[in-house]
């Protein structure tokens, strides 16, 4: 009755109210769609995440840890700086999503009514792709209760009688309580890497060779939590992968205290027709060889550099340390002095995500690429396994690494080993700390 008396504009505003009064935000209606958007990928049963938010009983226990975690940003993890670049596998939730879920849970997290919900998402036997091909492991790897597993490498053949277009790959751990993190790789035929193994051992000690010149070993997929499957078609791009090629799982496990076993697989999309442009991942370079981290430095800096021999795009960015990494940024300083950064975040060890750039850049040949990392080797880092020890590059996990995969759009022609040459701070001899910024030459502009 009250209505009728009220000019048009205030009964919008009585009605926007009502729409944010309390009980208004339900699981059923709003809460499921932000939860299959943002949450499902990795909180479902088989995938990284320790609990299922699928449904309303498995996320109602939730509630309060959802609120936390989304209103510290905690989840879902996402670590790049937003004052630079923008990344189409962007993870933030709006603010809008994050006042719905905190919402939900301070009016007791009602399910609603389930006519409002949407319906499930659907997952192809847990792959978050829809493969055209699948590769797995001949056989199972058995794992030791205890002990340091070294790098494992597994000669998978592919049997491909016509040269493949990938333009999305996703590697599945058999084991994910087991498989640290994981890479599949090219082997062209003729390439010389692992050329005598025995199809489906088990071998240790082949990092030699893996990128050697002109081998075109290339990194087709790669697993660590959270990094989720990776797509290749930006700008129409995929990856290339010769008739006749075999695979190599590259492997890093992690004992659980008990004996197990663990066969990985590699799911593929498959391109119809050759594809105008290349994808390529690079992991050799910027990269800190020379790299020293004093004991319980805190803020100890390494910085990396390697020069374009060639015009390329920058599509992806994955920074890669060990677990005294604290922070990357990735820096072009273009053949005329100029400087961008293309990407600057925390890092984390847990989570070794990698940023799809939304729009790629243009690198011209003769640009250098400046990999800037920060490491806390003070007894702080809840990580740290030995604040008293110098740091140097090397394997595992208590070693260092300062380096970063580049995703990079390439003519068919380019030679993927002469893309980028080291340059200024990586050609250095190790010193007592750095390289730091302090070795890079001098540009005309900022
Ligand atoms: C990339 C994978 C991933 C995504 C996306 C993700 N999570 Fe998580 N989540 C995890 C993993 C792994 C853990 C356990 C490790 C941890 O707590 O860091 C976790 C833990 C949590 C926890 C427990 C935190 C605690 O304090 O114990 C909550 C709550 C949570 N996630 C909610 C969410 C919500 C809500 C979303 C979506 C808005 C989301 N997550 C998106 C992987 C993910």
């Amino acid at each position: 009755m009250l209505r009728l008396f009220l000019p048009a504009w205030l009964t919008g505003i009585v009605a926007l109210a009502q729409s944010h009064s309390p009980n208004s935000v339900t699981f059923d209606k709003e809460v499921l769609p932000i939860l299959q958007k943002n949450c499902q990928g990795c909180h479902r049963p088989g995938e990284v995440a320790p609990m299922s938010l699928l449904s309303y009983s498995e996320a109602r226990p939730w509630a309060k840890a959802i609120k936390t975690a989304v209103l510290q940003k905690k989840m879902p993890p996402w670590f790049a700086d937003p004052e630079y670049g923008h990344f189409a596998n962007d993870r933030r939730l709006t603010e809008a999503d994050i006042n719905t879920l905190v919402a939900w849970a301070d009016e007791g997290a009602p399910q609603g009514n389930p006519k409002d919900a949407p319906p499930p998402l659907t997952f192809q036997d847990g792959w978050n792709i829809k493969p055209d091909l699948v590769i797995e492991m001949p056989k199972d790897f058995q794992l030791p209760p205890t002990g340091t597993i070294n790098y494992q490498f597994i000669r998978v053949p592919g049997n491909f009688n016509e040269d493949l277009w990938v333009t999305a790959a996703e590697m599945r751990p058999g084991n994910p309580a087991v498989l640290h993190h994981g890479k599949v790789w090219v082997v062209p035929p003729g390439s010389k890497w692992m050329a005598n193994a025995v199809p489906g051992e088990a071998y240790e000690n082949q990092e030699a060779g893996r990128t050697a010149e002109g081998d075109g070993n290339d990194i087709l997929g790669k697993f660590n939590p959270g990094l989720g499957a990776q797509r290749f078609d930006v700008n129409g791009a995929a990856k290339f992968v010769p008739k006749g090629s075999d695979l190599v799982f590259e492997l890093h496990y992690t004992a659980m205290g008990k004996p197990t076993t663990d066969r990985s697989k590699l799911g593929l999309v498959l391109a119809k027709h050759a594809p105008p442009t290349r994808y390529i991942l690079l992991s050799g370079a910027p990269s800190g060889l020379n790299l020293v981290i004093p004991p319980g430095d805190s803020n100890a800096e390494v910085v990396a550099e390697a020069t374009t021999m060639t015009d390329f795009q920058l599509a992806y960015i994955q920074p890669h340390m060990h677990l005294r990494g604290k922070d990357y940024e990735l820096r072009l300083i273009y053949p005329t002095g100029e400087a961008e950064t293309a990407f600057k975040g925390r890092f984390d060890f847990e989570w070794q995500l990698g940023y799809d750039l939304a729009k790629p850049i243009v690198v011209p040949k003769g640009t250098r690429i400046i990999g800037i990392a920060h490491f806390d080797n003070s007894p702080n880092n809840r990580f740290n396994p030995d604040p008293t020890k110098e740091v140097h590059w090397g394997p595992q996990n208590w070693d260092e690494m300062q380096g970063v995969f580049l995703g990079l759009l390439t003519d068919m022609k380019a030679d993927p080993h002469k893309l980028l040459k080291p340059s200024g701070p990586s050609l250095l001899p190790r010193g007592k700390s750095g390289p730091t910024l302090a070795a890079l030459e001098p540009t005309t502009a900022r």
